[in-house]
């Protein structure tokens, strides 16, 4: 009797929690590579103020899981890339892993997810690839040994694991992994209910491709470009569901046609150097405000694929980070300034209307800048640390450091600083054409002020379009 009572009333209840009431989670990155950044107390308190849902951290360390206690966010740990191959054959380390990380703070943390590694298979292959799926599966069994079954076990990846992702319909897992890594984990990924992890960045094959690809698609902002996928037939109106599409298309395609997505990073830059355009508060605020809006909408949107599914997102990132490598945009994906200070207003929970923020700066870098631009040593840098970074800019190139050279234009004054802003300018102005940065582990910054004096010229880049 009460079976038959209780379904009644439940049912109905079920089906309009499923089509009105869910919305996807939406949640924030906390990386910490920043010398500068609050303490894990303080930085839960700003992630509760910004109405996460989920929190994702790079590690599992132990200060900021006891600083989420007492909290309602859920959780993504993560196995760092370094203990992969040891985990992948020895499932004593895989439950020592779990009982040293996870036990002392289960079930009073809702750790919900657990990626094994960071963009693993983005990086150049070795052992580590092929130790992932097994590593992966260690950690599971740990979990089910200690009684832990709501945590899901996965990876992330990069758009990189693609080697074609266009017409999203198109979407192909890169062959090296296809078959030795790709299979595997999503087999895995099948058979545990868990969600192929993905960090997603229309902001890169934009500003790779500004001119073909319109600014307001990749901001989903257009109202009136669309892009019809001849294959599927599918219409797209925005970049972000292109790419993510083409790797559900890319799981089709070796037989998993039914593994969730889960945006474990996307974002966009509020900074960057002045070769880099688009990367500017005004964007990063349109581009999170948009995702977020769209991912707490009830029902759930879901992609031109999977229309009206869930897609929980975890925006990338908390903080701007300044320890990070590579070029500008990279320090510069914060919601909040080192010192807690919000970059621009955001409400993760999306139930402040757009009216209610305050207006946004112009966006000044949406056009490739159009002057010159050299290559210097940064301020308060390493001197020491500069002295290797001179001569490795010096023995790449051709002639790059004759005018520093005893009796050339650059050589008085005989400063280190002076010589070695001189070679960066140099190597960046015969390399960043195919793929050189101005960078030299952040001894080196861009800068749009001349340095030559007299007779010592500084060759300078300039970009084109
Ligand atoms: C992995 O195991 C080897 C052999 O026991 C050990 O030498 C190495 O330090 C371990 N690596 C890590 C990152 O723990
Ligand atoms: C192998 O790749 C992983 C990431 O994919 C990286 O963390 C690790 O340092 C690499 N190991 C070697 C020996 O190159
Ligand atoms: C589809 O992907 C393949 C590689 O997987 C590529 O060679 C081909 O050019 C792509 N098709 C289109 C229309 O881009
Ligand atoms: C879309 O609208 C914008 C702004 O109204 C306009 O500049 C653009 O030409 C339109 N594009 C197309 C493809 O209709
Ligand atoms: C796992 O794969 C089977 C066969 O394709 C499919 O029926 C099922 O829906 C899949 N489950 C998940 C969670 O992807
Ligand atoms: C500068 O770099 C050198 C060489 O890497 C290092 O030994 C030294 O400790 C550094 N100095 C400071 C102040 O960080
Ligand atoms: C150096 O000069 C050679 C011969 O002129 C040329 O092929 C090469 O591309 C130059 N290298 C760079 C970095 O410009």
């Amino acid at each position: 009797m009460p079976i038959p009572f209780l379904s009644l009333l439940l049912f109905p209840f079920f089906l309009s929690l499923s089509s009105a009431e869910i919305s996807s989670l939406v949640g924030i990155n906390y990386g910490q590579l920043g010398n500068n950044l609050p303490s894990p107390s303080h930085s839960v308190n700003l992630i509760k103020s910004l109405n996460a849902q989920i929190v994702k951290i790079y590690d599992a360390n132990p200060q900021i899981l006891n600083a989420l206690k007492n909290t309602d966010l859920r959780v993504s740990v993560m196995v760092p890339n370094e203990l992969i191959i040891n985990i992948s054959s020895n499932q004593n380390l895989a439950d020592q892993w779990v009982r040293t990380n996870i036990l002392p703070f289960y079930p009073q943390i809702k750790i919900r997810y657990l990626l094994v590694g960071n963009e693993i298979i983005s990086s150049t292959a070795n052992q580590t690839w092929f130790s992932l799926v097994p590593a992966m599966r260690r950690i599971k069994h740990s979990l089910k040994t200690y009684g832990i079954h709501k945590v899901k076990v996965g990876t992330s990846s990069a758009m990189d694991v693609l080697q074609s992702s266009f017409p999203p319909s198109n979407g192909t897992f890169r062959e090296d992994i296809a078959d030795r890594v790709m299979r595997p984990m999503l087999q895995f990924l099948n058979r545990t209910k868990s969600f192929y992890f993905l960090d997603v960045y229309p902001y890169f094959p934009w500003s790779s491709d500004s001119v073909n690809i319109k600014l307001d698609y990749a901001l989903f902002e257009s109202k009136n470009i669309t892009y019809s996928d001849p294959v599927s037939g599918l219409v797209y109106t925005n970049l972000f569901d292109q790419m993510v599409d083409s790797v559900i298309f890319a799981m089709k395609r070796l037989g998993f046609p039914d593994i969730r997505v889960f945006i474990a990073e996307t974002g966009w830059p509020n900074g960057g150097d002045y070769d880099q355009i688009g990367a500017n508060i005004h964007n990063a605020a349109v581009y999170n405000r948009n995702i977020v809006k769209r991912m707490t909408s009830k029902p759930p949107v879901g992609t031109p694929a999977r229309p009206g599914r869930v897609l929980p997102t975890i925006i990338f990132s908390l903080y701007n980070e300044n320890e990070k490598g590579g070029s500008g945009t990279e320090r510069h994906f914060g919601l909040l300034y080192p010192s807690g200070k919000a970059v621009y207003e955001m409400d993760l929970s999306g139930s402040t209307a757009e009216t209610k923020f305050k207006p946004l700066p112009e966006a000044e870098t949406n056009e490739p800048y159009k002057g010159r631009i050299w290559c210097v040593v940064g301020k308060g840098v390493n001197m020491s640390e500069v002295v290797g970074a001179l001569s490795y800019a010096c023995s790449q190139g051709n002639k790059t450091c004759e005018p520093i050279r005893k009796g050339g234009p650059c050589y008085e004054p005989d400063s280190l600083k002076t010589h070695a802003s001189f070679a960066f300018s140099s190597y960046w102005a015969q390399f960043r054409k195919i793929g050189g940065t101005c960078y030299f582990n952040g001894l080196a910054t861009q800068t749009i002020k001349d340095p030559s004096y007299g007779k010592c010229k500084f060759p300078s880049v300039t970009l084109q379009g």
